[in-house]
């Protein structure tokens, strides 16, 4: 009987690949994934450090998983991911309900320290070296098709993530990526290309390249012809058969070039959809969060973007009360907010991270003060996500069907919004993965609702 396997995530979409990766490898050892904990043979806990808030969720987590295998004690606990990287031995030593720690770069050797758990070579694992190298094998994508059905079933199949890097060498002083997923490397092109090609002929419609860094793709570690610049990976992939969407994230603004922006006008399957994370509009806040940009070097490059690619939807991340931000300070992150009108933006509180260079800058902001900070950007950004919305009003759109029921369906347009759309008396239901038109009746600041097209 196959072994059951549920696999927690959390953070971001590197992570949620990172947890299919998982799945298909453990598929090979007999397990399927599962949704209960309660009935599950293993768990693994795939974790984010990136704020401090994802991190408590994380312990909270491990706590109830620690009530649970008092009263099921053959259920074997696995942590993996970024806290498992940052914190390593400290949590077998603190957590004697944790089997196994793996982290961000030797998730591929799960089943070989499960194998070695199992057969009693080992009582506990631990593996947390960063390689040098490109840590999934070429072989990975192999994997992809013999699980689909076993493992994936309940995800939709038309979008996908696919990796194209690790790591980071930017040294932004709030950020703990640098020190959980290593330096930067840059995939095999091969690889790469031949993973997409793969899932296109599964039926996949829409791919997202995923790197922590994506447009600085082979400008490290490269080896020519192995890999080529960022623009060529795209101009690559967009001709793979099959393919409808491509979408990339994420990007920073300091490697963003003319020949990058290009790609928008050219490709015509590239989305007309970025997100390009600016944290903050004061360049005094930026020089000390180590972007190696200035407000006004943002603002010109989102100017010829826009004139390159005029409908181009932009997204953004905002970091609030960076240590020793003032109001003013504050207030230029709104006037840039104002003055590029973002479609939409994740914003956060700073939170002082393990290494990162800020954790030790003096003036830190008070939690009070940096909730009212945020919570006064994200209504600015809610007024201005709704106009972007409500411009669409009895336009059409075009959706990317993700899901389907009786006379209605769910999926989002090449800009990103979720489309939420309903049928005409005599339509035929669409099939996941298609392509329909979409006239909008109704515009919130997070969806749009409107007709099926016929
Ligand atoms: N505190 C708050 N937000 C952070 N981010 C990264 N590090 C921190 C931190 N220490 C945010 C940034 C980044 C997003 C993924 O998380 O906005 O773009
Ligand atoms: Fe979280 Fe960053 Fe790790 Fe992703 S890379 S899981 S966002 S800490």
């Amino acid at each position: 009987m196959d072994k059951i396997v549920h696999i927690k995530t959390f953070g971001c979409q590197m992570n949620e690949r990172d947890s299919e990766i998982m799945g298909q490898l453990l598929g090979r050892s007999g397990y399927v994934r599962g949704d209960e904990p309660e009935t599950a043979d293993l768990i693994l806990v795939n974790t984010c450090s990136i704020r401090d808030k994802a991190e408590q969720k994380v312990y909270s987590l491990l706590g109830q998983l620690r009530d649970l295998k008092a009263k099921k004690n053959n259920i074997r606990i696995g942590v993996c991911g970024c806290v498992a990287q940052q914190e390593g031995r400290k949590i077998i030593e603190r957590m004697p309900h944790v089997d196994l720690v793996v982290g961000t770069q030797q998730l591929y050797q799960l089943p070989v320290l499960l194998d070695r758990l199992e057969s009693g070579e080992l009582s506990r694992a631990v593996a947390l070296d960063l390689n040098p190298v490109f840590a999934i094998p070429p072989f990975q994508h192999l994997l992809r098709e013999e699980n689909l059905q076993k493992n994936e079933k309940k995800h939709t199949p038309v979008q996908r993530y696919v990796n194209i890097m690790q790591g980071c060498n930017n040294f932004c002083s709030y950020c703990v990526v640098p020190y959980t997923r290593g330096r930067e490397i840059s995939r095999p092109l091969a690889d790469i290309l031949e993973e997409v090609r793969l899932l296109a002929a599964q039926g996949v419609r829409e791919i997202t390249l995923l790197g922590q860094n994506v447009n600085s793709y082979g400008k490290t570690n490269a080896v020519a012809p192995q890999v080529t610049s960022f623009p060529d990976l795209l101009r690559a992939v967009a001709e793979i058969e099959g393919l409808k969407r491509l979408r990339f994230t994420t990007s920073h603004p300091k490697d963003l070039d003319l020949t990058l922006m290009r790609c928008f006008a050219e490709l015509e399957v590239l989305c007309p959809h970025f997100h390009l994370p600016v944290q903050s509009g004061s360049s005094a806040v930026l020089a000390r969060m180590n972007r190696g940009y200035t407000a006004e070097a943002y603002l010109d490059k989102v100017e010829q973007l826009r004139g390159i690619r005029p409908d181009i939807a932009l997204a953004t991340d905002f970091i609030v009360g960076f240590p020793g931000e003032t109001e003013e300070e504050f207030v230029e992150t709104l006037q840039l907010l104002e003055s590029v009108r973002f479609h939409s933006s994740f914003s956060f509180k700073y939170s002082d991270r393990p290494q990162a260079r800020a954790t030790a800058f003096p003036d830190k902001i008070a939690e009070e003060v940096k909730g009212e900070r945020l919570s006064r950007l994200q209504s600015l950004q809610n007024e201005i996500s709704l106009q972007w919305n409500t411009n669409l009003m009895h336009k059409e759109v075009e959706v990317l069907v993700e899901q389907v029921q009786t006379q209605a369906g769910r999926g989002r347009s090449s800009a990103n919004q979720v489309v939420y759309f309903h049928l005409q008396a005599d339509q035929a239901l669409p099939v996941v993965g298609d392509l329909v038109r979409v006239q909008i009746e109704h515009a919130g600041p997070h969806s749009l609702r409107g007709a099926m097209l016929s």
